[in-house]
């Protein structure tokens, strides 16, 4: 099913229910070449014999600019060009890098996505945010650009590891919070395993989450101020994830947590919140708990891209399915930092 959606800068072609083979049509004659990691090349080999396919190791730490530099070399040598579509097949650490390879590589070439793991497909693959890390600096170096078409295979999922599926869940948890207190009820009433058994209501769910990531896009593709909004749980979060080596959705999931407890300060959020996102993160396979030095934490979140003075924009919510963004002192912060540990100390 092709639904085509526009966004301020251009219109993305989704492909749902699809299958990998349909790529070929989706071409129009370019050549593909295909940029993978080497698990999912492992597990599906034989979608990577017919076209040119740049395989690199997985992980967070190959999202960097030498792998930029790696993925280059192997493009010239394919004699890749300005009429060929370079499509990423992964997860989002394949995305990111396809989309930002893509925009720079002879100032701009044609891209496309397959995401292949549940965090891919409703939020890293949508949005057209593409980039690596510089270091520590998470996202340091990057493009706005909107990738040609998204290609959904739900098949990709049936090889997808448990906690990959939980790192997913971190993100539809976090688009309940932010913006839907529907998907917060189902997700309440459920758990891992309902979902991984139920492709229907999972397919449902996801769809509810590409929604909102994309109307947050049309809204504010270059992240002025609605598109913030999907950093709730993402600040503390990526502190976090550098600095214990987190998965991200772990990550994402501890960061949304703290960010509750900044809210009961600021935006008076009910105390009950907090005890009812833990449940729910525990539903998924999220940990809730982590003992880390804050004062490192703290460290790593001065150098925060939304840092203005002593203050950081925050995301916070007033209630399940409403958040704001509100300026927070790093004082505020390192209270909720020192709470936080603290009670995952006992
Ligand atoms: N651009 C954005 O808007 C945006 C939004 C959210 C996250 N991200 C980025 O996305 C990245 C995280 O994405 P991720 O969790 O998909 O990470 P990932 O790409 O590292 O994938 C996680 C692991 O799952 C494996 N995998 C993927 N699909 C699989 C499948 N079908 N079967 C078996 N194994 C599979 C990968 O090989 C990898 O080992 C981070 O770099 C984050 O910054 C970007």
């Amino acid at each position: 099913m092709k639904v085509e959606v526009s966004f301020p800068s251009t219109k993305v072609d989704y492909y749902f229910n699809a299958r990998f083979s349909e790529l070929e049509s989706l071409a129009n004659g370019r050549e593909i070449v295909l940029l993978t990691d080497k698990n999912i090349q492992a597990l599906f080999p034989s979608y990577f014999q017919k076209h040119p396919t740049i395989i690199i190791p997985s992980g967070e730490v190959i999202k960097s600019l030498q792998t930029v530099q790696d993925v280059t070399e192997q493009l010239i040598q394919l004699n890749t060009n300005r009429n060929s579509l370079l499509v990423g097949v992964g997860g989002g650490v394949i995305t990111d890098l396809t989309g930002f390879v893509a925009s720079v590589y002879m100032r701009g070439i044609c891209f496309g996505f397959v995401p292949t793991s549940l965090l891919s497909m409703v939020d890293a693959a949508i949005g057209g945010k593409n980039g690596v890390n510089l270091g520590f600096y998470k996202n340091m170096l990057g493009v706005v650009r909107q990738p040609e078409f998204i290609l959904y295979d739900a098949f990709f999922l049936q090889t997808l590891p448990t906690q990959e599926w939980s790192n997913g869940f971190a993100e539809i948890i976090k688009y309940a919070c932010v913006f839907d207190i529907t998907i917060w009820n189902k997700l309440s009433k459920s758990n891992l395993t309902f979902y991984q058994n139920n492709e229907t209501d999972l397919a449902a769910l996801m769809q509810s989450c590409i929604q909102w990531k994309n109307k947050t896009v049309q809204e504010d593709e270059h992240e002025k101020g609605f598109r913030k909004l999907l950093n709730f749980g993402h600040t503390a979060g990526h502190a976090l994830e550098n600095s214990l080596n987190l998965p991200h959705g772990f990550a994402v999931g501890l960061g949304m947590l703290v960010a509750c407890n900044i809210s009961e300060k600021t935006t008076g959020l009910d105390v009950s919140v907090n005890k009812n996102l833990e449940q729910v993160l525990m539903n998924y396979g999220l940990p809730t708990k982590m003992s880390f030095d804050t004062a490192s934490i703290l460290e790593i979140l001065k150098m925060d891209k939304k840092r203005v003075g002593n203050e950081i924009d925050f995301i916070v919510l007033e209630e399940i399915g409403k958040a704001i963004i509100h300026k927070v002192s790093f004082e505020v912060i390192h209270e909720a930092l020192i709470n936080f540990s603290h009670e995952s100390n006992h």
